[in-house]
């Protein structure tokens, strides 16, 4: 394996290939794609009237509805075809047997040990893994018993957690979607993560400096974002109750424990992390404190067993019936084959409300990737942009475009089907919604369809034939519908652990490292110059007249 300096770098996958680049399997899936110009989604349904059957799929709590795309059965085996001559099975073992698939930085990706899974293959690290877990779980009922209190002896009622990205979308996701499930006294939670004063600012100003916990959560502490908001709350302490109540008001979580004690944070009060747990994949280790400390260890334990449901279903099911390996299939059959540019996430479920905003970490900053694991460029896409919201607010939204735009966005549908807050008729009426939209994007409406339904309304059949270009909808344009029967920890556990393999599955097939993310770096580098030279440091490079103008303002 050679970059550009000719130094090699330690691939276990070296021996993989995208198979997108083998003409067999492009030209195997261009005939495939040929078909559909003449075949659209409706006229799919009259000629399987059982799809839905062969196009469904169940992994634990979750079904998967993926019969309004653009598949039929030997399209599925082509696609089946492309994931294995890519390695897919090979890749996978790599992942759970802990080889060093995250080559550029040495080290391997194993999250899935986190949640119990493989434990006996990895004894040393399940150990630390386990003594870990152990103190989360004293520390959490400490603070939920009361038994562990404030500087002055109050009890926490504020938690607020700082990091940002992977140590920051996670646990707030996490908080925000079991709150059905937070202990009693309820807690606040607070996630502050923005550089910008203003996000801190809001937060301190509602806060009792005397029942107020900091969790600092950075697996390499070294993150400016952070230690700088961190700094100004223990600034912010101090000021009020002395530097003596930092040890009963700040805990810290990374794989740097020297950094968290140089910054003052008792090496009692800190958690561990390995660098074997990627950021955007720490949801399951000690960086979810506050998730604990909301739902408890018994619902934490549930919510990693859910995570360990989709690692055993990923590993034991047939590529034919296993859900990420589909839902990874599906995503390159369209941004490949379909051109399509984007792919949107509507979780109809409230308690999702952040869910997209979450899975855009993990899919984009795995997947955005410009070279294959060679180091040679890639030709076609990799990840697409993720977006997103939740149903039905988003019909009022965007949905427009989905339904009439000129651009074609496959839509992912997430829906619950029951409520864990019935409310009369309520919650029914939010699953027909999310039905109705993916029936309509599938189905679409003719131009005779609503010459007739104008005429029937009683309209002029002048005006009707007018009016009606205005209200035809294309249809054909391809969703999935993700169901399950009500968002629990566990529920929880085995969604996000299947957008993972799915992201997984993904990168496999593209050959890329879903497990770096050195695109993020320069940005960072560039702003500590720039900084300097705010502070009137003369910067050692040159600048562009646009940054050198923005600068001088
Ligand atoms: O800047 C990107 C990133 O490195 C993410 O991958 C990571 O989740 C985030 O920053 C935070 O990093 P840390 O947990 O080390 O503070």
């Amino acid at each position: 394996l050679t970059g550009n300096s000719g130094m090699t770098l330690d691939d276990p996958l070296k021996q993989l290939q995208s198979a997108l680049d083998h003409p067999a399997h492009r030209q195997a899936l261009q005939q495939e794609r040929e078909q559909f110009h003449a075949l659209d989604l409706r006229t799919l349904f009259a000629q399987e009237p059982a799809r839905f059957q062969t196009f469904c799929t169940r992994a634990g709590d979750l079904l998967l509805d993926y019969s309004k795309t653009h598949l039929r059965e030997p399209t599925l085996q082509k696609l089946l075809d492309l994931a294995r001559a890519s390695g897919l099975p090979e890749a996978r073992e790599a992942l759970f047997s802990g080889a060093r698939i995250n080559h550029t930085e040495g080290r391997a990706a194993l999250h899935t040990l986190l949640r119990g899974t493989r434990q006996e293959q990895h004894p040393a690290q399940a150990a630390e893994v386990a003594h870990c877990l152990q103190r989360q779980d004293r520390f959490a009922r400490a603070i939920l018993d009361d038994t562990w209190r404030g500087h002055t002896g109050m009890p926490i009622r504020r938690i607020v957690h700082i990091g940002i990205g992977g140590s920051d979308l996670g646990p707030a996701m996490a908080v925000h979607a079991l709150s059905h499930f937070h202990l009693q006294p309820r807690r606040e939670f607070n996630f502050v993560s923005n550089i910008d004063p203003t996000a801190m600012d809001q937060v301190l100003q509602q806060a009792d400096p005397q029942t107020t916990l900091f969790i600092v959560a950075s697996k390499t502490f070294t993150t400016l974002e952070t230690l700088e908001n961190a700094r100004q709350a223990r600034a912010w302490l101090v000021n009020a109750l002395g530097e003596h109540a930092v040890a009963r008001h700040f805990v810290a979580i990374s794989t740097n424990l020297e950094a968290i004690s140089a910054f003052g944070i008792d090496p009692d009060n800190a958690f561990p992390l390995w660098d074997w747990v990627g950021g955007r994949y720490s949801i399951w280790s000690a960086i979810a404190l506050p998730l604990i400390l909301a739902i408890g260890p018994a619902g934490f334990r549930d919510f990693l067993r859910g995570g360990a449901l989709l690692d055993a279903h990923f590993l034991e099911a047939d590529l034919r019936h296993n859900l990420p390996v589909i839902l990874a299939l599906l995503g390159i059959w369209y941004s490949h084959f379909f051109d399509t540019r984007s792919q949107a996430l509507i979780c109809y479920d409230q308690y999702l409300h952040l869910f997209p905003a979450y899975l855009q970490q993990l899919d984009m900053e795995s997947n955005g990737k410009g070279c294959h694991r060679d180091g040679s460029p890639i030709a076609g896409p990799t990840a697409v942009p993720l977006w997103g919201g939740t149903g039905s607010n988003t019909q009022h939204s965007f949905h427009q475009l989905f339904h009439q735009g000129q651009i074609i966005v496959p839509v992912e549908f997430l829906v619950a089907r029951h409520s864990l807050n019935p409310r009369g008729e309520m919650h029914d009426m939010l699953y027909v919604n999310c039905l109705a939209q993916s029936r309509a994007l599938m189905m679409g409406r003719t131009l005779a369809e609503c010459v007739q339904e104008l005429c029937e309304r009683g309209m002029d059949p002048d005006r009707a034939q007018a009016l009606a270009p205005h209200l035809v909808m294309p249809g054909n344009r391809p969703s999935t519908t993700l169901v399950y029967p009500r968002l629990t920890p566990s529920v929880l556990g085995q969604l996000i652990a299947l957008y993972e393999h799915r992201v997984f599955c993904q990168s496999v097939i593209w050959n890329i490292n879903a497990f770096d993310q050195w695109g993020v770096e320069l940005g960072k580098q560039i702003s500590r110059q720039l900084l300097a030279v705010l502070q009137g440091q003369p910067g050692q490079t040159a600048l562009d007249s646009s940054t050198a103008g923005l600068l001088a303002l």
